[in-house]
C-alpha cells in the first residue's frame, strides 16, 4: 500500500472522478514503480480483459503489468469467446443473444479482481453512441472494479500515461503549460475517446488546452462542459480555434488525434464527404516548427504520412514511443492502487 489519496476499489472508467492531486499520485507511483524490482504483489489476483474491439498497446500493458507483478490473466475477445450478450435490461430473450450481461459480468465478478473491457460505438446516433452502453452496463452489474480500456466516450488508462509523459516532458510542472490537441485527417472515422482523455488530462493538471478541429467536430457538449469546470477549479483553459497553425505557436505540447464528427454520428457517407475536405490536416514539420521547443505527442496507432509526416512521428521531438511505454508503467502502479497492494 502506497500513502496518499485512496484509489484502493476505485473504478477507472474516466479521469473525472480522479483529482488532480490523485493523478499526480498515480504518476508519481508508476514512476517510483520504474525503479523497484518487480516482486509478486500480485499472486492471486485476477484479471479478466474483455475486448469488444481491436487493441494492441491496451491489450498488451494491461496484461503484461498484470502478468508481471504476478497475477493471472484472461483476454476474451467478444464474438468469439463469449456467448452473444443482451444489453437491455427486461430483455425477452428470443433472438440472437445467449446471455444477458446482467449474468455475465456477475460470474467474472466471481473469478477476476478486476474486469476491464474495450467497447467503441456501433453505429446510431449521438445521443445513443454517447450512453457508452456495454462499459455502463458492466459497471453496474460488476461487484469488483472496472477499468475502461476506451469506450465511446473516455480512454483513462491512455490519459494517465500521457500524463507521466507530459509530466517527464515538462520538468514536472503543468500548470500554465501550453497543450495544443490537433485534428488530423484520417480515412476512418475514429472515436472521441482520447480527445475526450487529452481535455479532461490537461483541465486536470492546470495547463491550457487548445483544441484545433475544423467546423463540426467538436467534443460531446456535455464533457466539454466538464473540462472546463474541472480547468476552472485547477487554474487550466480549455480554447477551441479552426486553425492549426494558430493552436500550436509556442505549444509545449501538440497532441495529433483524429475523430468523427459526433453530430455526423449517424450520418457516414456525409460525415466521410465532410472529413474527406479536410485531407491538408496533417502534422508537418513546419507546423511543429512554430512551436520552437514543442513536443509531439499521438496515442497510436498513427496513419503516417496522414496524420503525421514520418520526419514528426520520427524525430527528434516525437515522444510517441515513450507515451505507449508509459502505459505499462502507469497500469502497474494503477493495479497496485486500487488492490491495495
Ligand atoms: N492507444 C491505444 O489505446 O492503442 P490500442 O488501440 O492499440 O490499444
Amino acid at each position: 500500500m502506497s500513502a496518499g489519496p485512496d484509489i484502493q476499489g476505485r473504478d477507472v472508467v474516466t479521469l473525472d472522478t480522479f483529482s488532480g492531486e490523485e493523478i499526480r499520485h498515480i504518476t508519481a507511483r508508476a514512476r517510483a514503480l520504474k525503479q523497484e524490482p518487480l516482486g509478486s504483489p500480485l499472486a492471486g489476483r485476477s484479471l479478466a480483459m474483455v475486448f469488444f474491439d481491436p487493441s494492441l498497446r491496451t491489450r498488451a500493458s494491461f496484461s503484461i503489468a498484470f502478468g508481471s507483478l504476478g497475477g493471472t490473466v484472461i483476454d476474451l475477445v467478444a464474438g468469439r469467446d463469449l456467448w452473444p450478450l443482451e444489453m437491455h435490461e427486461g430483455a425477452v430473450m428470443d433472438s440472437l443473444a445467449d446471455e444477458h450481461v446482467r449474468d455475465a459480468v456477475r460470474v467474472l465478478s466471481e473469478y477476476a479482481d478486476i474486469i476491464a473491457i474495450r467497447a467503441l460505438a456501433r453505429g446510431g446516433d449521438w445521443a445513443q453512441a454517447r450512453r457508452d452502453t456495454v462499459i455502463v452496463s458492466f459497471q453496474k452489474h460488476a461487484t469488483v472494479p472496472i477499468f475502461n480500456m476506451e469506450s465511446v466516450l473516455d480512454h483513462p488508462c491512455q490519459a494517465l500515461g500521457d500524463a507521466l509523459t507530459v509530466e517527464d516532458a515538462l520538468g514536472g510542472e503543468t500548470r500554465g503549460k501550453r497543450v495544443a490537441l490537433t485534428w488530423t485527417y484520417h480515412p476512418k472515422a475514429r472515436p472521441l475517446a482520447v480527445p475526450h482523455g487529452v481535455g479532461m488530462m490537461a483541465a486536470k493538471l492546470g495547463m491550457d488546452l487548445t483544441v484545433a478541429r475544423p467546423e463540426g467536430y467538436d467534443f460531446d457538449p456535455a464533457l466539454q462542459r466538464t473540462m472546463e469546470h474541472a480547468a476552472q477549479r485547477s487554474g487550466g483553459s480549455l480554447d477551441f480555434v479552426d486553425d492549426p497553425a494558430a493552436a500550436v505557436e509556442n505549444a509545449d505540447i501538440v497532441y495529433a488525434a483524429s475523430w468523427g464528427s459526433p453530430s455526423l454520428h449517424a450520418n457516414p457517407d456525409e460525415e466521410r464527404a465532410l472529413r474527406d475536405r479536410h485531407r491538408s490536416w496533417q502534422v508537418t514539420p513546419e507546423l511543429m516548427g512554430r512551436t520552437a521547443t514543442g513536443h509531439f505527442m499521438h496515442a497510436m496507432p498513427i496513419r503516417r504520412n496522414v496524420e503525421a509526416a514520418d520526419a514528426v512521428v520520427d524525430g527528434p521531438s516525437s515522444l510517441v514511443i515513450e507515451q505507449a511505454a508509459n502505459r505499462l508503467h502507469v497500469q502497474r502502479a494503477l493495479f497496485r492502487e486500487v488492490l491495495g497492494v
